[in-house]
Formats: C-alpha cells, structure tokens, sequence
C-alpha cells in the first residue's frame, strides 16, 4: 500500500522515535504532521525534517486540547504516536501519584488521542501506538511501567476489534538511543547503554531508525492488525 501523499499525524514526532518516524514517512512521499508540547521542539523538528511538514502544539494529556488539534488537522490517513512519559522505580518505593502521572501520560494520553482521533480518521486507515519491552520483560523498578505497556497492548487487541476496517497495533521497543535519557549523567547512560548491549542478543541498542521502519510497515501493511510488535534486539529472550 503506497503512502504517496497520504496524511500522517505522528504525535511525539519532535523526538527520538518520532521524530525518526516522521522522517521515515517522509521518505515515502506521506504528508507529515507532527505535534508535541515544546514550541522550540517543534520548530527544532520542523528545521530537521524540512518539506511541508504542519507542526501543531499539543500537550495529548488534555482531551480539549486533542479534541481541538483533530479539528485543525481535519481528514488523515495513519496516526502513529510515541508521545509518553512513565516512571520508574520500585514498587514499595514509588509514590502512587507517580504512577497514575505516568499513566496520565502514557497510557491515558494515548488513549484520549485515539478517541478524539476517530471521527477524522481514513476508515481505511491505521492506527499505531507505542508500548515498550518491559510489558514483557520488566526488569528490578519497572512493575508500573509493565503495567502500563501491557494496558497499552490490550487496548490494542480491543481497539482491533471495535475500529475495524481501520487497522490498530502497537510497537514495542526496547532500549533506544533518545534524548528520553538526555537528562542522565553522560557516564550512567554510557554505562547502561553498554551493560544492555552486552545481555542483549543484538548486541547493541537500538537507533531510532530501527523503531521508525516499523510504524511504516505498519502502515502500509493492509493485513495487519491488533498486533504488538516488539523490535527490542531480542531482549525480551534473555
Ligand atoms: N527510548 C527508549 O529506550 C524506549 C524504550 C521503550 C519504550 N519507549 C517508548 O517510546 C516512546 C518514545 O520514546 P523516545 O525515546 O522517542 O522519547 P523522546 O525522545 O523523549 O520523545 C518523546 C516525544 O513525546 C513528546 N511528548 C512527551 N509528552 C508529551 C505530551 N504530554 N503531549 C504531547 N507530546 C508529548 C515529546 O515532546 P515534548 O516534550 O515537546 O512534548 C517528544 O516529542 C515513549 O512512549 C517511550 O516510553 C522508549
């Protein structure tokens, strides 16, 4: 299925992943519309992206805000969103309020941008979340986050079921080289980023580059549908 020319909104689409993905889609003659909170992000990426990309601001937390933004963009083909924060630490340890700000963001900020997507989506078009190896696989700290991820993949399987013929799936990532880790000191991120290579099969972290391939699959993979695709370098084995 050609992208030539179709409208795709990626939500998160000022960084890492997203920012990669709407590049992807780019290559493949779509028109990009990306959307997140930083206005300086969002120019920052429209410079990097360069073409006709539309950049709107957009905190997906609020279902006003989202609900207004669908309106601006009007009819479009394929939403891809990598917006999300979690939170991490151990269960006894972590303060409930914030797990529930993580799955304000991450889980609910998805799900209020699918609902408010709908009425202006392609009836043929897709769908495609974003969810993470710890649904599967969580290390020592990351019990909230596996809920989460796996909250994310079942509203998937449903969504599936309920917006068909438009097609709804879910990509899983493993650990991805991102300005996500920006905020850690240069050698602990150094330090993990080698640790994690090591166990992994892959023998690497990923490139946003890895992950952005397979939002286009999805995409254009018209068979496709209610599917969690985990590309995480074969973390979820070891
Ligand atoms: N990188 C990894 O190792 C990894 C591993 C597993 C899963 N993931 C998941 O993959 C997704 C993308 O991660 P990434 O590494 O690409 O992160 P990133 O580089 O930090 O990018 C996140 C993007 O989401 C936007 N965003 C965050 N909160 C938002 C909000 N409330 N409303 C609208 N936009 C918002 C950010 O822009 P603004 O700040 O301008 O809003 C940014 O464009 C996340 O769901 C993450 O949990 C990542």
């Amino acid at each position: 299925m050609s992208l030539e020319g179709k409208r795709v909104v990626v939500v998160g689409g000022t960084s890492g992943i997203g920012l990669a993905t709407a590049k992807a889609f780019l290559e493949e003659s779509a028109q990009v519309i990306i959307a997140s909170r930083s206005a300086a992000k969002l120019s920052e990426a429209k410079q990097t992206l360069g073409g006709d990309v539309e950049a709107y601001e957009l905190d997906f937390r609020s279902e006003e805000k989202v609900t207004d933004f669908f309106q601006k963009v009007s009819k479009f083909d394929h939403l891809v969103i990598t917006a999300g924060d979690g939170a991490m630490g151990l269960f006894s340890d972590l303060p409930i309020e914030s797990a529930k700000e993580a799955f304000d963001s991450k889980f609910w900020g998805q799900y209020a941008t699918v609902k408010a997507a709908i009425p202006h989506l392609d009836k043929d078009g897709s769908i495609t979340l974003t969810s993470g190896v710890y649904g599967r696989r969580p290390p020592q700290g990351a019990s909230t986050l596996a809920a989460i991820n796996s909250a994310i993949e079942g509203l998937v399987r449903g969504l599936a079921v309920e917006l068909t013929p438009a097609r709804v799936n879910v990509v899983s990532p493993g650990l991805v080289d991102t300005p996500i880790f920006a905020g850690m000191p240069e050698e602990h991120r150094k330090a993990m980023f080698e640790g994690v290579a090591q166990q992994i099969p892959a023998k690497r972290v990923g490139k946003p580059e890895d992950l952005a391939q397979t939002y286009v699959y999805l995409a254009k993979n018209g068979y496709t549908t209610g599917t969690t695709v985990l590309v995480d370098g074969g973390t979820h084995l070891v």
